[in-house]
């Protein structure tokens, strides 16, 4: 798997999740953003999804909320814009 992530989902993301994506977001197990957010473009939808693939959420489980909010960025459809005829 590349670590590469493509700007078409970094831009779902707000700002603030867009930085640091090297540091460890998970710190008990060591898992950085950036594997969780591979972790979910390649098809992870669930915190269950993640510690299969990363181990992320598997120490004391602080992280689960910052991987839930990472999900729902990332997993969330692109809003359509509606335009009048
Ligand atoms: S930081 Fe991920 S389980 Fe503790």
């Amino acid at each position: 798997m590349s670590s590469e992530i493509d700007i078409k989902f970094l831009r779902k993301l707000p700002p603030v999740l867009r930085d640091n994506l090297d540091k460890n977001l998970c710190t008990c197990n060591e898992v950085t953003k950036r594997e969780i957010i591979l972790a979910i473009i390649d098809g992870a939808t669930t915190v269950d999804d993640i510690k299969k693939q990363t181990y992320a959420t598997m120490g004391t489980g602080c992280c689960i909320l910052q991987v839930e909010r990472l999900i729902e960025c990332l997993t969330a459809p692109t809003s359509k814009r509606f335009s009048r005829k």
